[in-house]
């Protein structure tokens, strides 16, 4: 079983919750769940308000796990994901800090999740 440690300046504590083996829901759905105020507009990859830095806390490095075509977009415009990181991300299997919450699937592994509190502001 995996934690996700939510972060955030609006948070009196960080909170850390437990993702149940086979769920592969949306990290987005995760916070709701849990009742974490992370912001989200559009729930499509589309707006960039669920923005988030997301951080490995395993012993093995961190697999990248795919992008979706309009997460990779809005990264790019918001400039959070930059040619070098993305062709790291694809050919190396190299997992970029930022990601779109409600694109990003719960990993099977312990993370660390910041947000800002403000939608598109890490
Ligand atoms: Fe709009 Fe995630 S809520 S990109």
């Amino acid at each position: 079983m995996a934690t996700v440690t939510f972060s955030s300046p609006i948070l009196a504590k960080d909170v850390t919750v437990y993702a149940v083996a086979g769920d592969m829901g949306t990290l987005l759905a995760l916070a709701r769940r849990n009742a974490i105020p992370l912001p989200c507009q559009c729930q499509d990859g589309e707006c960039g308000s669920c923005l988030i830095k997301v951080t490995d806390l395993g012993d093995t490095a961190p697999k990248a796990q795919a992008l979706t075509e309009r997460e990779k977009t809005t990264l790019s415009v918001n400039g959070k994901l930059s040619r070098d990181l993305l062709d790291r991300a694809e050919g190396a299997n190299m997992a970029p800090p930022y990601r779109l919450a409600c694109q990003f699937v719960v990993p099977d592994s312990d993370i660390l999740v910041e947000f800002s509190g403000e939608p598109g502001v890490e």
